[in-house]
């Protein structure tokens, strides 16, 4: 498959496309930082540069990636986690605008598969 990985430089995203590339898929990994496309490269990946809300940048990236599927790790969530609603603006902006923008590069690039993260609070769960 051709993936594309937003969020393909985060906690997530590293473990992520270093998976899909050691069992045969051709991934695109998303960044903003240009100091992250060797780190990127050296899993095996092709790295992207653009901001997910930056709409027309990130349709360029995607569609010059042909993808299969899309995958969305994104997030702006502090490291050490949210510790007040002001620590959720950018997060919740990259998940409103940012998905908006990366289903629509998707959509445009005629990728079959997109898949965005969820999660649930489950109070009382055991792990
Ligand atoms: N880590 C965990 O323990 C954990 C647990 C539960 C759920 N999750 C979920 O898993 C998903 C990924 O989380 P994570 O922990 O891997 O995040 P992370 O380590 O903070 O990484 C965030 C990723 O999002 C990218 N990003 C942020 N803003 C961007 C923008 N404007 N444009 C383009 N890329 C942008 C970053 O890329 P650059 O900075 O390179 O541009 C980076 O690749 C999230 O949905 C999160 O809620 C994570």
């Amino acid at each position: 498959m051709k993936v594309f990985v937003a969020g393909a430089s985060g906690t997530v995203g590293i473990p992520l496309v270093r998976a899909l590339v050691e069992v045969g898929h051709q991934v695109t990994a998303l960044t903003r930082s240009p100091e992250k496309q060797d780190e990127l490269r050296r899993l095996g990946a092709t790295p992207a540069l653009a901001d997910a809300l930056d709409a027309q940048a990130l349709r360029t990236a995607v569609l010059a990636a042909t993808p299969s599927h899309v995958i969305h790790q994104l997030t702006a969530l502090p490291k050490e986690g949210p510790s007040s609603e002001s620590d959720l603006v950018a997060t919740n902006r990259l998940r409103i605008d940012g998905t908006r923008n990366l289903l629509d590069a998707a959509i445009r690039a005629g990728a079959q598969r997109f898949i965005g993260g969820s999660f649930g609070l489950l109070p009382g769960a055991k792990t």
